[in-house]
This record gives C-alpha cells, structure tokens and sequence, in this order.
C-alpha cells in the first residue's frame, strides 16, 4: 500500500500558515492586492476564477476582479495591464488563460510587470527560476515540489524523472527539481524507450495529458508518483494520467486524482501574492 499525498491537507496548511502572515503583514500596514482579469465568459475559467477569488478572501487578500466582455480588444487589455503595472496598490496581476482567440496570448504574458508576475509565466520569470535568481515560480510544479517536502520525501540525488515539457509544467517541474539536487530526466512525446526511463525513476511527475496513460509497467517498485493530469473517464468520473489503481499498490506514494496536485496549484498562487512582496 502506498502512503497516500493528500494535496487537500497540505493546501489547507499552507493557506492557513499565508492566513496568519497576511493578518501579521495587516496589523504592520500591509494589505496584499491580486488583481484577477478574465475576458469572456468561458464556463471553466469562471469556475477557476471564483475559487481564486475565494481563497483570496479566505486568507485575506484584496482581490479586484476584472470581468472583460469576448469582445475586449487586445490594446484594451493591454491597457488595463499597463494601468494595474504602475498601480502601487496591486502586488499580483492574474490573467486567467485561455484569452479568446484575437488576443495574443504571448503578448498578454509579456506585458504582466515580471514584479506582480503571480503566475510565473512571464520570459524573466522563467528565466530567473533556470539561473537561480529570486523570481515567481509557476503555480502548479511549485505545488508539486511542496507536496514532496512536506510528505517528507527527499529530493536530494534522486533519480527524477519529468513526463512532459509544458512551459506551464514540465520545464518548471524540472528546473524546481534540478534546483533541490535531484538527477532529473525529461521525457516527452519523442522519448524512446519511456517505459525502461520511467522505471528509473525514484520520484515520478506525470504530466502527460492523458488519462490513466502511466500504469504499474512504467513505475519501480517503492517510487514517488506524482500525477499532474486532470480528466473525465468513460463513466465520466475524475482520473489523472495515471491508472491510480495498477500503479497504488506498487508505488511507495501517490498522488491521488481529485485531491492531490489540484488544491496545490490555488494555494502555491497565494503563497506567490504573499511572496510578492518580497520581489518588488
Ligand atoms: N488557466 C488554466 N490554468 C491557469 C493558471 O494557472 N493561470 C492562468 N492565468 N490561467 C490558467
């Protein structure tokens, strides 16, 4: 049986360990400000969006929202950008992605000041983070590296191995991972052999973006499996990348899908608002 990461837990700790430094940082004179900007009304995002905004209020961030209609041209949005750059009041600026298809997604990113840059996605960030420069971190391989540390899972000279290459994920993934001394592999789409360099693995991050693709045949016997993937089975149940049920009884520990990696990513978002004070 593998020990179990449970990601609602651990998020729940780190909010409430950011809980207690914002009320720390308000009583000093500081309020924490994330300015949220949606264009469009897209179901999902909406969904991502409000829980956002409810752990803002929960930890106690500002949170100003910005609800933009489809329409919203892209130098008016590059405009708002601009204006809540030089807002000395908004420590965090988040454009939730997708932006419908006139706006260019890349410019959207560059114009967010590397300094409120919560996200993690801007050039100079990603960048920072491969040079070990102080800088955001991307929410979601963030969240994994705390899932580890916390589970108290060395990283230290393992062997790590990274499926998938994402900017949002992969890359980040393995920088972070590189960055606390594991040996790190990435594999991805061209990768020979997969099996044979999964099974290397001391510590595995799936993030492949198909569901229940990684089974027991890809994983050795006692090693750290982290599942990145979100999805919806045939019987519309939610999965990971993972087979959870071929890989749980030979892993020494899982994560599992809802509940593992998901909470991670809101909660390394807030730490990265809280964090931003820091980086101005
Ligand atoms: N859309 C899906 N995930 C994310 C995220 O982490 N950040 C932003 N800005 N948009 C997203």
């Amino acid at each position: 049986m593998a020990q179990l990461i449970d990601g609602k837990v651990i998020s729940k700790q780190i909010k409430d360990e950011l809980k207690e430094k914002v009320a720390e940082l308000k009583e000093n004179g500081t309020e924490i400000c994330l300015a949220v900007i949606q264009v469009g009304n897209d179901t999902a995002s909406s969904v991502y969006v409000g829980n956002k905004k409810k752990a803002c209020e929960y930890i106690g961030i500002k949170s100003l929202a910005y609800e933009l209609p489809e329409e919203t041209t892209e130098a008016e949005l590059l405009n708002l950008i601009d204006k809540l750059n030089h807002d000395d009041a908004v420590n965090g600026i988040l454009v939730q992605l997708p932006v419908p298809e006139h706006i260019d997604e890349d410019k959207i990113i560059k114009a967010i000041s590397p300094l409120k840059d919560v996200d993690g996605f801007h050039p100079m960030s990603v960048g920072a983070l491969s040079i070990g420069q102080p800088g955001f971190v991307s929410c979601t391989p963030a969240g994994v590296i705390q899932l580890l540390k916390r589970s108290g899972i060395e990283i230290a000279g393992k062997e790590c191995v990274v499926i998938g290459r994402s900017n949002i994920v992969g890359k980040p993934m393995s920088m972070l991972l590189l960055r606390e001394n594991g040996t790190v592999t990435i594999c991805h789409s061209r990768t020979k052999n997969l099996k044979e360099v999964c099974r290397r693995a001391d510590i595995l991050v799936v993030a492949v973006g198909k569901p229940k693709m990684i089974d027991a045949s890809y994983v050795k016997e006692g090693a750290v499996v982290i599942d990145v993937g979100i999805h919806r089975d045939e019987n519309n149940k939610l999965c990971g990348d993972v087979d959870f049920a071929s890989v749980e009884p030979i892993a020494g520990a899982i994560t599992p899908v809802p509940g593992g990696v998901g909470p991670m990513t809101i909660a390394m978002l807030m730490n990265n608002c809280v964090e931003s004070i820091n980086i101005r």
